[in-house]
């Protein structure tokens, strides 16, 4: 079954003000693009081209005048508006109308990594064992992720978000490969569990929920991966794309 691509690119990135007072995280530059570019050619290039975009905030006109359609990126775009921020798992949930029923590859707005996942893709269109894939990274700063827990054959035993004592240094990124039981699963997680006490409905608790049913994949990322969605990782990711781009002259 081909994959979907959803793009999340809701939320009010109040950790950016003021570069964020009156446009929004996801269009400011990472080097020479719009960060959201970074974000539609993960998935171009890892062979997915049927995206819907998940967007929030007062510049929505200004993301359709850029991205218009996705012909320019021999895409085809679908748009969803998310009221408020209410977290990651929230804002996945909008889309279901439009992707209902089709394995989904979702990246979070803010997330640049440097190559692609087209094996993946193909693995996981293939795939019936597993029903979700996570994609780790090692980072020296794990307080500020959604952290892995892993056991002994390195398959995942749990996440916790934004643990204060990380019991591993694997960040869980955003990207997430889930199967076509996905809004069922977020529906649960919104009756047991519920929204979190920063107001969220969180991606970390969905993905727990696929752990406890046992079918998930840990995939381990390779080259460069940062989030952009703070003054210095902005900084990080622009100085990594400079960096590919000078080895490209
Ligand atoms: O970057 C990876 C991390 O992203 C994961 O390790 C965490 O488990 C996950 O919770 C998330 O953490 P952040 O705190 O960094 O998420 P943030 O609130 O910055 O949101 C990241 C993107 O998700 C943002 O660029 C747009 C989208 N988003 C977020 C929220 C809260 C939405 O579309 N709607 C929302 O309501």
């Amino acid at each position: 079954m081909k994959i979907k691509g959803i793009i999340l690119a809701g939320g009010t990135g109040s950790r950016m003000v003021p570069l964020t007072k009156v446009t929004n995280k996801h269009l400011l530059p990472v080097y020479d693009e719009p960060m959201i570019y970074k974000v539609i050619k993960t998935l171009t290039s890892s062979g997915i081209n049927d995206i819907t975009i998940v967007l929030g905030g007062e510049s929505v006109g200004d993301f359709i005048r850029l991205l218009g359609d996705g012909s320019e990126f021999n895409a085809n775009f679908n748009y969803v508006y998310q009221q408020k921020a209410g977290g990651i798992a929230e804002a996945l949930y909008l889309t279901k109308k439009i992707v209902e029923g089709h394995k989904l590859a979702v990246i979070l707005g803010d997330n640049i990594f440097e190559k692609s996942f087209k094996n993946e893709v193909t693995q996981f269109e293939n795939d019936e064992k597993y029903d979700c894939y996570l994609f780790l990274k090692q980072v020296e700063d794990p307080q500020r992720f959604g952290v892995a827990q892993l056991n002994e054959d390195e398959s995942i035993k749990s996440i916790e978000e934004k643990p204060q004592n990380p019991k591993s240094n694997y960040a869980v990124t955003g990207l997430y490969f889930y199967n076509e039981k996905i809004f069922e699963v977020i529906e649960r997680v919104i009756k047991e569990i519920g929204y979190s006490d920063r107001g969220e409905l969180e991606i970390t608790d969905v993905n727990n929920y696929y752990i406890n049913l046992g079918k998930i994949k840990a995939i381990k990322v390779p080259g460069f991966w940062s989030d952009a969605g703070k003054f210095e990782t902005l900084l990080k990711s622009s100085n990594f794309i400079r960096s590919q781009n000078n080895k490209k002259e």
